[in-house]
């Protein structure tokens, strides 16, 4: 796929250091050996080395060029106790209790990122979103500025859709982490997600804010967070184009927008998707990918000081290649 290709190249390109902490699982590890081949900047993998290593061989998966990081013999361990005590002290974090954190390899990893050791990392083959994406919430936190982490799908639409012509490619925002977002949210979820889309795809964002109801259309407190929100973003990030509230139709369609939203300049433009609640989002991503046929790709996270993402737990090797080289993306954009 077009775009997919364009981000593994960027990725050759930056040269960037990302952490798999989930280095007993076999796609995990057929992952590395790829994005080594394919001349991808260092892969770093956490965990017992003679382990790791007996693994690569049953799956025959050379990881020779990864780095592998074992907690036993690691130097930077005892730095990564006290930053992560200094981190969480406010939270009850003892020297004792960070230790027995760091046993998870996914906090090990995300205090990798946060101490600049690696430029991100890739989980979720094996683990939940919420186990994830926790430690990176904890230690790395949002980025300067932005409160509120979130979730996107890439979603890349097939030949067949009457909109690929005009976008192949959607980001649709927040399907997958804001659960019941406030406006104060939803302008965060708005803003990291035109941030993403600039990072990964290069072109300007064009940000609809979605809603049951065009311009005053419908009168309810939900539509009131939508307007809300674009209020904030209009404050916040005034060189954002962005629009709203809009249907579905209003915001894809230009006909449609001409006569629901009239003087709008995002109908038939947008290419950022923003749904009012992680039930809208999360829903019409799966329904766009199972009745167009679209690819999607996620969940991926905006908003955060230093990048990271998730997997599905049915991923494919390929699938972890790719959000490697996203996550490449979103650290070189960062730097
Ligand atoms: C991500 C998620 C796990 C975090 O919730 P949690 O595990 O209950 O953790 P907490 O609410 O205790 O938050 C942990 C820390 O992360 C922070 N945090 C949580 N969500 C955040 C967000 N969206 N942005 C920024 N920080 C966030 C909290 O402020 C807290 O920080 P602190 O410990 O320094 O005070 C939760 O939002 C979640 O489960 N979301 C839905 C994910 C899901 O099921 N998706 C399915 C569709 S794919």
């Amino acid at each position: 796929m077009g775009i997919l290709n364009d981000i593994r190249a960027k990725a050759v390109k930056f040269q960037k250091t990302i952490c798999l902490p989930e280095a007993l699982d076999e796609r995990t590890l057929r992952a590395a050996a790829d994005c080594a081949k394919l001349g991808f900047g260092p892969i770093v993998l956490v965990g017992d080395t003679a382990k790791i290593q007996a693994k690569a061989g049953e799956c025959g998966a050379d990881i020779s060029k990864a780095i592998i990081r074992d907690p036993a013999s690691d130097s930077e361990y005892p730095r990564l106790v006290s930053t992560l005590v200094e981190l969480r002290q406010a939270k009850g974090m003892t020297a004792e209790a960070a230790e027995k954190a760091l046993k998870d390899g996914i906090m090990y990893a995300a205090m990798l990122v946060k101490l600049g050791l690696v430029d991100g990392y890739v989980s979720g083959a094996v683990h939940s979103t919420a186990d994830t994406l926790r430690p990176a919430l904890q230690v790395i936190k949002a980025r300067k500025g932005v409160k509120t982490v979130s979730a996107f799908f890439m979603m890349a639409l097939p030949e067949s859709s009457p909109y690929q012509k005009i976008q192949p490619v959607l980001f649709f925002g927040d399907s997958g982490l804001v659960q019941n977002p406030t406006p104060e949210e939803l302008a965060d979820i708005a803003v990291g997600t035109a941030q993403s889309w600039k990072a990964l795809i290069g072109s300007d964002p064009i940000v609809a804010m979605l809603s049951h109801s065009t311009k005053g259309s419908a009168k309810h407190a939900d539509v009131d967070k939508v307007t809300a929100a674009l209020a904030l973003v209009r404050k916040n990030a005034p060189e954002l184009e962005i629009d709203g509230e809009l249907q579905g139709d209003a915001a894809l369609i230009r006909e449609v927008g001409a006569s629901k939203a009239p003087g709008s300049k995002i109908p038939g433009r947008a290419n950022v998707l923003i749904f009012p609640d992680l039930d809208a989002g999360n829903i019409c991503y799966k329904l766009t990918e199972r009745l167009a046929g679209a690819t999607a790709i996620g969940p991926l996270i905006s908003g955060m000081a230093k990048p990271v993402n998730d997997l599905s737990r049915g991923c494919k090797a390929e699938d972890i290649v790719d959000a490697i080289a996203v996550t490449c993306c979103q650290a070189a954009a960062l730097s």
